[in-house]
């Protein structure tokens, strides 16, 4: 008889489990951030997955081997069952991570999700004063975060605070720093926008200068020093700045199962938009046929898909050709070299938007907002 857990992945597949799940539960969300990572087109996505739907994509990860679980959005507590989807997820063993704006949160909804045994929380911000979080954001809720980490704080999570870096407020993270100090943030993650989506659309407007970046690493490092022990900060350069590209979502299909709100099964955020690829259902498949079996999923697993330069080189191994979702966006096919590396035929591009962000003028193009009017335009474009 066996006495395999049930959880256990099959060993006898050569790809491993999906350890890291994120469910977009939903894409609405009160805020407009000019540097959301949700589709473009997010307005046209309905449909989302009942609570039920949701828990059962929660058991056949599990026992697929998925352990750890994020939760996020859009601004994942607009839906009244996140609770519920905790507490199965907390039953089930998952190690559960909360990703929010704030919006939604009540001291009475945090005990609730403690109760059910909700372990992480992160609470973004979009910067240290209200009048540029209320800016970037298009919405006034600023006050509102700040009595969310209060709350966070004072219901004993470890208080993790997230905020988006680009070019309107890299110049105020001396600021931003001091603000997640104040408020007790045991961890700061100062993430420097990915120019995907809104952010992609936006990049004149958000990418740093070299300038501003190199002030910023000094910030960032007198303040790690003056907080040791206190609070831990994170801060990755933007990869248009280095030579190689990062090895996204730690391999395409290793490690990472996203599902919308829709219920597309996806191996990172922005995978829906690569032409040519079909993502199933978990509407209409298992999560056990979709990770191991599925054309999307398998598409750009492992190194056979490469060409040159990546096909014979020898960092292959370390980046994995980097991010597919850039190379589109870059290159105009996904089976490219991501354009970050140096050694990419379309390297050129990179150069040219940071040559871009070196000059002080404004762009003409607008700042869009991610708003319901803008994604139903933008979907129509040709
Ligand atoms: Fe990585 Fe490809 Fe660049 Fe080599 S050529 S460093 S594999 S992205
Ligand atoms: Fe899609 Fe990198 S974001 S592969």
């Amino acid at each position: 008889m066996s006495t395999a857990h049930p959880y256990l992945p099959d060993a006898s597949s050569s790809v491993g489990p999906p350890l890291w799940l994120l469910l977009e539960l939903t894409y609405r969300c009160p805020l407009q951030c000019v540097f959301c990572y949700n589709p473009v087109d997010f307005a046209s996505v309905e449909n989302e997955l009942t609570t039920q739907e949701w828990l059962r994509v929660l058991q056949e990860s599990r026992a697929l081997g998925s352990v750890q679980l994020g939760l996020s959005g859009g601004e994942p507590l607009v839906r009244d069952d996140v609770e519920e989807i905790t507490a199965e997820a907390h039953r089930l063993g998952y190690y559960t991570n909360l990703i929010t704006s704030g919006v939604g949160l009540s001291r009475e909804r945090l005990t609730e999700l403690k109760r059910a045994g909700l372990d992480h929380i992160q609470l973004s911000f979009q910067d240290s004063t209200r009048e540029m979080n209320d800016f970037l954001s298009h919405t006034r809720t600023f006050e509102l975060k700040r009595r969310c980490a209060e709350w966070i704080k004072s219901s004993g999570y470890q208080m993790v605070l997230n905020c988006v870096i680009h070019r309107l407020n890299i110049d105020h993270l001396e600021t931003i720093i001091d603000m997640a100090a104040r408020m007790g943030a045991d961890y700061l993650e100062l993430a420097n926008t990915q120019y995907y989506s809104w952010a992609h659309l936006n990049r004149e407007h958000l990418l740093p200068s070299r300038a501003q970046l190199e002030r910023a690493e000094q910030t960032m490092r007198q303040w790690r020093e003056r907080l040791k022990g206190k609070m831990r900060i994170f801060f990755v350069v933007p990869d248009y700045y280095e030579q190689r590209p990062k090895r996204c979502a730690n391999g395409w299909g290793t490690t990472l199962m996203t599902v919308a709100p829709d219920g597309t099964a996806l191996p990172c955020h922005t995978a829906k938009m690569l032409p040519g690829l079909s993502f199933p259902n978990v509407r209409e498949h298992g999560m056990r046929d979709i990770w191991f079996d599925s054309e999307g999923f398998n598409r750009f697993r492992g190194q056979g898909w490469m060409k040159e330069p990546c096909a014979s080189c020898e960092e292959r191994d370390k980046d994995l050709g980097g991010c597919r979702c850039q190379a589109y966006l870059l290159a105009h096919d996904a089976g490219a070299t991501d354009p970050v590396c140096a050694k990419s035929p379309h390297h050129h591009v990179v150069l040219a938007a940071v040559e871009r962000a070196q000059q002080p003028r404004a762009p003409e193009a607008p700042l869009v907002f991610r708003r319901k009017e803008s994604s139903r335009a933008l979907a129509q474009r040709p």
